[in-house]
């Protein structure tokens, strides 16, 4: 009988299939929110006038705060720069706040980051750079329009902003109420295929 067994198990390599039903299947049949969210952000380059609620501006920080960072050392601060006089300096800075009614700037602290102990990488510009996607994916969710500035003066922040002054300034997050659909830009993705390979 147990011959009979092993036999039919052979033929339909049911032991095989056994010993992996319980791993989900990586892509879902069905597209994830998160897909779904992620495919629906875009760079928005123009805004209402409309102000954030409280309840959106600290949503968006909540998100930010629980991003992961390297061992945990959380070496990032988050800015929100929303008052007339503020959002003027930063346009003084950048070309791109797009004017929009808030604009979300993070830094990172080098000196309280993690640094990788094998060739001294300092990781705090990486920490920032999860904290701003996790801003931009809350707005996003929110359905308000966002875009990642890294072209801004950081000479130009030091001057302005002084509480920046122990920190790197990593970008800027202008967001709003959307007026403009994707650029062009936007639709423009590698190839899967040169984009990630297996090895
Ligand atoms: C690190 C980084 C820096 C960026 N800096 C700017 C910028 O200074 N000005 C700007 O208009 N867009 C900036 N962008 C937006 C990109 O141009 C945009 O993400 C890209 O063209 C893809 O378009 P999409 O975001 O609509 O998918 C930046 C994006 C990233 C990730």
């Amino acid at each position: 009988m147990n011959k009979l067994l092993q036999k039919l198990s052979d033929i339909t390599n049911i032991h095989k299939r056994a010993a992996f039903s319980d791993i989900p299947d990586r892509l879902p049949t069905r597209e994830s929110e998160f897909y779904a969210l992620a495919k629906e952000r875009y760079s928005c380059r123009e805004f209402k006038d409309t102000p954030l609620t409280d309840i959106q501006i600290n949503h968006i920080l909540e998100a930010a705060r629980v991003a992961p960072s390297a061992a945990n050392k959380q070496p990032v601060h988050v800015w929100v720069v929303k008052s007339p006089e503020a959002l003027d300096k930063l346009r003084n800075a950048t070309d791109y706040t797009f004017n929009a009614p808030v604009v979300f700037m993070v830094g990172a602290s080098r000196d309280a980051a993690w640094v990788r102990k094998y060739d001294g990488k300092n990781l705090a510009d990486v920490d920032a750079a999860i904290v701003g996607t996790h801003i931009m994916l809350e707005a996003a969710a929110w359905g308000l329009g966002n875009i990642w500035i890294g072209s801004f003066d950081p000479a130009k922040i030091k001057a302005d902003f002084p509480e920046t002054a122990d920190y790197e300034v990593v970008c800027m997050i202008p967001v709003g109420v959307a007026t403009a659909a994707p650029s062009q830009r936007h639709w423009e993705r590698l190839p899967m295929e040169e984009f990630a390979s297996e090895i």
